[in-house]
C-alpha cells in the first residue's frame, strides 16, 4: 500500500510527524510494508514557520515540495492543485491523506479525488459553522470527499453523522496533536522562559526585565483575518493590551508575520516594539511554545491549537474568537478556554476574572497521545475492506 500524505502550512507539521512514526512503527512489524511520500505543498516557507518544525519533531524531508508560497486563496488553493496534480498523476498512491483545516486540505482532497484516490482526512468532523472562515470552508470539502473520516471527539463524529455521512466512513481515533504534545513534554520542561525569550526576542525592542516565573506571565498569539486584517478591530484589540492586560501582567507575544505586516501597515508597530512589559518574539519552535504554554497564566489566542493544548495542560485560555470548531476545550465541556471574539468589553470581564482563578488540566477521551497508532490501523482496515470489494 502506498500512502501519501500532505502538509502545507505549520499546524499541519505537529500533526504529521506522529503518523509517519506510527508508519515506521507498523513497518517494523507487519510484513506488508507501507510505502509512504510525504508532500510539502510550501504555503509556509520561512525557517520559523517550516523548517524549524521537521527538525524539531523529527519529520523526515518532504519527497516533494510544490513551492505554492504565499498570495491569494485562489493564487494558493488553484497552484496547489496544478502542481499537486502532477504529482499525484506522477506517484500513484493508494491513499492520500490530508491534515486539518489550511488551504492544502482543501486542494489535494479535490485532485485526489478527481484521479479517483482513497483520501483520509485526520481531524474531520471539526466545524464551527462560521462560512466566512477560510477553514471552515476547507473542512467542509474535504470531509465531503473523503473515504476515511478520522475524528478527534465524539463532537465531530455527531456533526458528520448530522452532515448524513455513514458510520462506516467515521473512526473515532482521539486527537493527534496531543501526541506530539505528550511526546515532547519532558523536553520541553528543561527549557528556561528566560532562554526562550532571549533566543527568539524580535530585534529592536529596548530591554524589558519582566518575571519570567511560572505563572508570573500571560501568553498571547493573534494571527486571523478577522481580528488582524481590519483596522478598527485590531486598534481596539491592541489598546486594551497595550494599556490594560500589560499593566496587570506582562505578556509574551511571538507573532506571526501575518500580524506583524498589519501593525505595520496600520501604524502601530513602533508602540508595541517598545511597550515595557510586552514582549514581542519572533514565530516560535515547537518545544519554545510548550514552554511558554506551561508556564502561563493565561493565554490568549485566535489558534484552534493552542485552544487544545491549554485543554490538556490546564492554562486558562481566552479564545478570541466568536465560534470554535474545537467546542471540546471549552469551559462548558470541561475544558480551559472560553470564547471571547474580538469584542473588548468581553474580553476586558473575561481576562480579570480568568486571571484571579486557575483552570484544572483535562484530557478528553483518546486525547492519550496514541492516536497516530489508531490512524495507521484505520487506514490499513480500510484499504483491506476496500481490496475484497474489489477483487
Ligand atoms: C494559515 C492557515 C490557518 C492557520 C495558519 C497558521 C489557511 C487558509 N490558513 O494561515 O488555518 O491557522 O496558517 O499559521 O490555510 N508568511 C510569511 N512566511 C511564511 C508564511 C506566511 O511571511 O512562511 C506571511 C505572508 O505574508 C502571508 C501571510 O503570512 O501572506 C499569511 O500566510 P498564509 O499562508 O496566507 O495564511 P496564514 O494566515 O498563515
Amino acid at each position: 500500500m502506498h500512502i501519501m500524505s500532505v502538509v502545507g502550512a505549520r499546524p499541519n507539521f505537529m500533526k504529521i510527524a506522529p503518523f509517519i512514526r506510527a508508519i515506521h512503527q507498523y513497518n517494523d512489524n507487519h510484513p506488508d510494508k507501507i510505502e509512504h511520500t510525504l508532500v510539502h505543498t510550501g504555503q509556509h516557507y520561512d525557517k520559523r514557520m517550516s523548517e524549524s518544525f521537521f527538525q524539531a519533531l523529527g519529520i523526515p524531508e518532504p519527497d516533494i515540495n510544490l513551492q505554492i508560497g504565499s498570495g491569494s486563496h485562489g493564487l494558493q488553493l488553484g497552484n496547489t492543485m496544478i502542481e499537486f496534480e502532477k504529482v499525484v498523476v506522477s506517484h500513484d498512491p493508494d491513499w492520500v491523506v490530508i491534515v486539518g483545516d489550511v488551504n492544502a486540505t482543501l486542494s489535494c482532497s479535490v485532485i485526489a479525488k478527481r484521479h479517483k484516490k482513497q483520501v483520509a482526512h485526520i481531524e474531520a468532523g471539526l466545524r464551527s459553522g462560521d462560512i466566512k472562515m477560510p477553514e471552515e470552508i476547507n473542512r467542509l470539502v474535504a470531509d465531503r470527499l473523503s473515504d476515511l473520516l478520522l475524528t478527534p471527539d465524539r463532537i465531530s463524529n455527531a456533526n458528520l453523522k448530522a452532515e448524513g455521512v455513514a458510520d462506516d466512513r467515521i473512526s473515532f481515533v482521539g486527537n493527534i496533536m496531543i501526541d506530539t504534545l505528550e511526546a515532547n513534554r519532558e523536553k520541553a520542561t528543561t527549557l528556561s522562559i528566560a532562554e526562550v525569550i532571549s533566543n527568539n526576542a524580535v530585534a529592536d525592542q529596548p530591554e524589558k526585565p519582566i518575571d519570567t516565573a511560572d505563572r508570573a506571565f500571560g501568553v498571547m498569539t493573534m494571527h486571523r483575518p478577522s481580528n488582524v486584517d481590519n483596522e478598527e478591530i485590531l486598534t481596539g484589540l491592541m489598546e486594551f493590551l497595550l494599556t490594560e492586560a500589560t499593566v496587570e501582567i506582562p505578556l509574551i507575544w511571538p507573532i506571526h508575520p501575518r500580524t506583524r505586516k498589519q501593525l505595520m501597515k496600520f501604524g502601530m508597530w513602533e508602540r508595541v516594539l517598545s511597550h515595557p512589559t510586552l514582549i514581542l518574539l519572533e514565530p516560535v519552535g515547537y518545544h519554545d511554545m510548550l514552554r511558554l504554554n506551561m508556564g502561563a497564566k493565561i493565554m490568549l489566542t485566535d489558534s484552534g491549537g493552542l485552544q487544545e493544548e491549554c485543554c490538556v495542560l490546564g492554562t486558562p485560555c481566552l479564545t478570541l474568537r466568536w465560534n470554535t470548531e474545537r467546542p471540546v476545550t471549552l469551559r462548558e465541556h470541561g475544558g480551559a478556554s472560553v470564547l471571547v471574539g474580538n469584542n473588548v468589553n468581553q474580553i476586558r470581564e473575561e481576562f480579570f476574572a480568568t486571571i484571579a482563578k486557575d483552570a484544572e488540566p483535562k484530557r478528553p477521551e483518546l486525547w492519550d497521545g496514541q492516536t497516530a497508532g489508531r490512524i495507521v490501523q484505520a487506514i490499513v482496515a480500510a484499504h483491506k475492506a476496500k481490496e475484497l470489494v474489489t477483487a
